[in-house]
C-alpha cells in the first residue's frame, strides 16, 4: 500500500523529528524549524509533500474543513481511516501522522490502542496524534508500548470545546499556565516524541519549549516553538467561515475556484466551450462514408 521512500532515502522519520529539538544556545539560523501541515486527500498530500514539509498530519480538522461538520466531534474512525489511506498514497518523504478522532480513545484503553493500531495497519500512518495532557498519560504510554509513536496535543484541544466553553486561548491565568506546564511534562514523560501546543500565549509556549526535551509544534503559540503547523485549507484560503488570527493566508484558492467556475459557466452558456480544438474529429474517410449513408 505504501508509496513512502525507505529511511535514509530522504524519508523523514520519527527519530529525525525528535532530533530536531532546538537548544537555547543555538542561534535562530542554526535552529532547523520543523514544518508541519495538514492534508486530507491524495492531491493535497502530493502537493504538500512535494513542497517539502517535514510532517503531514491528517488532522481531525478534516471534519470541519472538508466534510462540513460544525466541529470535530462527529468525525468517525472510518472517515479518518478513509482519508488517511488517500493521504498515504500521496506522501513519499514527510512523516505521516493521523489524528485520533473524538470517541476513539475516550473509553477503554485497549480499544484505544486497537484504534491506534488500525491507523498504522490499515492506513499506513507512521504515528498518531492524541489530544489531551496529564489525563492522557497512561493512554499515550500504552500506545507507545504498542510501538506506535505518539504526537501529543495540549492547549486548545478542539475535542474539549464543550468543556472549555468554546474555542478560547488557553493558559492565560497563573493556574491555567501551571496546568499547561504539567500537561506538557506529562505528555513528554509518557513517551510522546513531540507535542502540538495550540492557542496559548507566546511567553508560555516559549517556557514549555525551553523546558521540554521533545520538540514543540506551535499553532497560535508564537515563534519560539520548535516547529509550526497550520490547517492547509486555512493557509490557502479554501476554508469556509471563520479562520483564527494566527492562520496566515498564503493563497486564495477559494476565490480562484469561484473565478474559474464562473468563467467556465459563462463559456458554456455563450457557446464558447468547447472549441473546435477541444473536440475530437472523424477521419475524412469515415466522414465521407457516413455522409454517403445519409444520402442513400
Ligand atoms: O486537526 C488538526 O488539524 C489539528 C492541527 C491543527 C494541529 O489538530
Amino acid at each position: 500500500m505504501s508509496t513512502a521512500l525507505d529511511a535514509g532515502n530522504g524519508k523523514i522519520t520519527v527519530p529525525d523529528i525528535a532530533s530536531r529539538k532546538s537548544t537555547n544556545s543555538q542561534s535562530n539560523s542554526e535552529k532547523k524549524k520543523i514544518v508541519c501541515l495538514t492534508a486530507y486527500d491524495y492531491p493535497t498530500a502530493r502537493f504538500v509533500d512535494e513542497a517539502g514539509v517535514d510532517v503531514v498530519l491528517v488532522g481531525d480538522s478534516l471534519g470541519m474543513v472538508v466534510l462540513g461538520y460544525e466541529n470535530t466531534l462527529p468525525l468517525t474512525m472510518e472517515e479518518m481511516l478513509h482519508h488517511t489511506r488517500a493521504v498515504r498514497r500521496g506522501v513519499r518523504k514527510a512523516l505521516l501522522v493521523a489524528d485520533m478522532p473524538y470517541g476513539s480513545f475516550h473509553g477503554d484503553t485497549r480499544e484505544a490502542v486497537r484504534n491506534a493500531v488500525r491507523f498504522v495497519k490499515e492506513a499506513g500512518a507512521e504515528a498518531v496524534k492524541v489530544e489531551g495532557g496529564e489525563r492522557r498519560m497512561e493512554l499515550i504510554a500504552q500506545i507507545v508500548e504498542a510501538e506506535i509513536p505518539v504526537m501529543g496535543h495540549i492547549g486548545l484541544t478542539p475535542q474539549s470545546m464543550h468543556a472549555f466553553g468554546g474555542f478560547r486561548v488557553q493558559g492565560k491565568s497563573v493556574e491555567a499556565a501551571e496546568q499547561l506546564l504539567r500537561d506538557a511534562r506529562a505528555v513528554e514523560a509518557a513517551g510522546a516524541f513531540s507535542v502540538v501546543v495550540e492557542s496559548v500565549p507566546r511567553e508560555l509556549a516559549a517556557r514549555i519549549t525551553s523546558e521540554l526535551r521533545i520538540p514543540t509544534i506551535g499553532i497560535g503559540a508564537g515563534p519560539e516553538c520548535d516547529g509550526q503547523i497550520l490547517v492547509l485549507h486555512d493557509m490557502i484560503g479554501l476554508s469556509v467561515g471563520h479562520t483564527p488570527k494566527f492562520a496566515r493566508r498564503y493563497a486564495n484558492v477559494g476565490e480562484a475556484i469561484r473565478n474559474a467556475v464562473g468563467a467556465y459557466a459563462n463559456d458554456v452558456r455563450e457557446g464558447r466551450f468547447p472549441a473546435d480544438e477541444e473536440s475530437y474529429h472523424l477521419s475524412s474517410e469515415v466522414r465521407e462514408r457516413l455522409l454517403a449513408v445519409r444520402r442513400s
